[in-house]
């Protein structure tokens, strides 16, 4: 639920090589708190959020919630979100637009409301994404919707005691979304297989457990849901974002010098460990602690990688922009298959406008790694790409324009403050 085109004409300017020291810290997980956010519909009680990032995708469900009658207050990281009842049951495109992830309130709207009005989200520019499978698996529910005028439109007929929905693929929203809704049908249980297991997902149903909800299965592919009657109120604290403490690692293996990275959750990223441990990479990881450091590689002794994008615990997707910036500077022939989102690959032109030899072979690109970048005037158009992007700006030699690119801010909280703190220079204009 990335990637939305952003009408935007943001631009960054970077100048290289650069390199990044000292401490940077990890925030609260985009991708976590969105689902959150969405099931706080469920009750009427009052729910604190602690480590919610600063982004424009909080900001965007921020603004779902009030219009259905949600209260929402942030102080610093925290979101207090309270009301007495929802009013609104109809949520307008412009946020739905913005974000995907937005349409996650459908569900949850309909079992509070009984009906809802949500607008369905358009296309995106790292391929289709259509909402069939959240649909699909509401259906089975007793939520009968059909599309008017851009709108879903829905309305619970109430939901059998038993209900079993396998998911054609294991989606990462069709997941929250179902098991979101699911809690809180009384009397019924859910039965979803085929499951999507993302850190995300077992973080929300963290939260919804804690809430009262009754959820078996975390971390599996099969989860059962008893519906309750009643959720209540709670203090809660979202987990930190893994790709975004992925994308630092990235960064730190190209142009580090003992960055160390805080509050990463080695589980999360298990396979970019390992994948940095088929390459040849070093670094120092201390599970107790939480930290990472990581220094610059050394283009010799490096081995090339073939990877493929994959449901959790597979390569995330979310990552693939920034590897294939690391593996077009690795010697030899790298390839990275995308699965989950088939076309997901606009920066590779980009990356080549800097000196990278990349082609794509339908879902794959085949990289031949060069000794350096250039910098360049380059387009971004999506949040991971901009951070790809951003990373090959900062280590390519001379001045870099990432135009487009104001996506980024999108999923990575306070970037200048922290790029500042690792000593890495950038300037934005607006
Ligand atoms: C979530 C993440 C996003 C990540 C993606 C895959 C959030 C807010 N976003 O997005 O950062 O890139 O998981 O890890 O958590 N699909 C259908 N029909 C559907 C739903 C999905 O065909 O009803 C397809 C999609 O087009 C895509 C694939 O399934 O090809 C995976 O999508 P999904 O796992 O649902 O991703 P999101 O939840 O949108």
């Amino acid at each position: 639920m990335e990637s939305l085109e952003l009408n935007t004409s943001g631009k960054i300017v970077v100048n290289g090589p650069q390199t990044a020291k000292g401490d940077i810290y990890i925030s609260g997980s985009k991708n976590a708190v969105l689902p959150i956010m969405a099931a706080c519909l469920l009750t009427d009680e009052k729910i604190t959020l602690d480590n919610v990032p600063d982004l424009a995708d909080v900001s965007t469900m921020i603004d779902i919630l009030e219009s259905a009658g949600k209260v929402v207050d942030r102080i610093e990281d925290k979101l207090i979100i309270t009301s007495t009842s929802l009013e609104d049951f109809e949520i307008p495109y412009e946020p739905v637009r913005k974000m995907r992830a937005s349409f996650n309130v459908f569900g949850p709207l309909t079992i509070k409301m009984k009906k809802a009005k949500v607008a369905l989200p358009g296309g995106c520019s790292i391929g289709v994404r259509p909402v069939n499978f959240h649909l699909e698996g509401l259906k089975k529910l007793g939520i009968e919707s059909k599309i008017e005028h851009g709108f879903a439109l829905s309305k619970f007929n109430g939901a059998e005691k038993e209900v079993n929905i396998s998911l054609k693929f294991p989606s990462v929203g069709a997941t929250e979304h179902i098991i979101t809704t699911a809690t809180l049908i009384y009397g019924t249980k859910t039965i979803i297989s085929n499951c999507a297991m993302e850190p995300e997902i077992s973080d929300l149903i963290d939260f919804l457990n804690a809430m009262g909800a009754d959820i078996i299965g975390k971390n599996t592919s099969t989860i059962t849901i008893n519906g309750v009657d009643k959720l209540h109120g709670l203090n809660y604290r979202v987990i930190p974002d893994r790709i975004e403490a992925g994308t630092y690692a990235i960064m730190g293996a190209l142009i580090g010098d003992n960055l160390t990275i805080h509050n990463i959750c080695y589980d999360d990223l298990r396979i970019l460990f390992s994948t940095f441990d088929d390459i040849g990479i070093n670094y120092e990881l201390n599970k107790e602690e939480k930290t990472l450091k990581i220094s610059k590689i050394k283009n010799n002794n490096l081995n090339n990688v073939i990877l493929k994008t994959e449901p959790y615990p597979g390569f995330p997707t979310d990552l693939q922009p920034q590897i294939s910036v690391l593996l077009s500077l690795i010697k030899g022939k790298s390839t990275i298959t995308e699965t989950i989102f088939k076309s997901r690959f606009n920066h590779i032109d980009e990356l080549n406008r800097m000196g990278a030899n990349i082609r794509l072979e339908d879902n794959t690109a085949i990289i031949d790694g060069v000794d350096k970048l250039t910098g360049a005037p380059i387009e971004a158009t999506d949040l991971r790409a901009s951070a790809a992007l951003l990373i090959a700006g900062l280590l390519a030699e001379g001045e870099t324009i990432i135009s487009n690119v104001d996506h980024i801010f999108r999923g990575y909280e306070k970037l200048e403050e922290k790029l500042n703190k690792m000593g890495l220079k950038m300037t934005y204009i607006d």
